[in-house]
């Protein structure tokens, strides 16, 4: 059975936003402590994530999208440590989207919910693609579905957000780099504050 942890909405529901970026940092310092994989956390792939798309110069809904694409693994616990992690696709793009949604603009929603089809997108197109991923995202290509057909590839390239989740996609995977570093969670208080709804 999936288990969604729902304190962090419960707990921001209310709450002003200043009060909601708040909590949102606080549970991000808490479960991103986790490993991602061998070499770095949680935190530091949403971190490093979030400063390749300010080296971008992007604007704030896809620096906001990156710093939280994946804050499923989060709500569903999902780490390094768990032996069904990466091995078994609890869709969390779709979790963390889908949460994040009462909160945020479909700006930074989107991109987050197809941020996996956008690896699957990248492989299709580029073979190359898919030998740079990490292990854990080669891994996780093949429980999520694969190299896309033609129809699903025309289909994706239509999307409103197609765009902004291939990129988002791109500088996930270059977010684990060990010892990289690279602003901490506080450099994006008043980015994520501007893109609350
Ligand atoms: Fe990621």
């Amino acid at each position: 059975m999936i288990r969604i942890d729902l304190s962090l909405a419960t707990k921001i529901e209310k709450a002003v936003p200043s009060e909601k970026v708040k909590m949102l940092f606080a549970y991000m310092e808490e479960k991103g402590q986790s490993f991602y994989d061998e070499s770095i956390t949680q935190l530091q792939h949403a971190l490093q994530c979030a400063h390749q798309a300010t080296l971008c110069a992007v604007d704030a809904s896809l620096v906001t999208s990156a710093l939280l694409h994946d804050l499923g693994h989060f709500l569903l616990d999902e780490r390094s440590d768990n032996h069904r992690f990466l091995s078994q696709d609890l869709n969390h793009e779709e979790i963390g989207s889908t949460y994040l949604q009462p909160f945020f603009p479909p700006s930074i929603t989107e991109p987050i919910r197809l941020h996996v089809p956008a690896k699957r997108y990248l492989c299709t197109v580029d073979l190359a693609y898919y030998d740079s991923l990490s292990d854990a995202s080669q891994r996780s290509f093949h429980v999520q579905g694969g190299a896309m057909s033609s129809k699903e590839k025309v289909d994706f390239e239509k999307l409103d957000y197609f765009e902004a989740a291939t990129q988002l996609r791109i500088w996930d995977d270059c977010a684990k780099v060990q010892g990289a570093q690279v602003p901490d969670l506080e450099a994006y208080r008043d980015t994520v504050l501007q893109c609350l709804r």
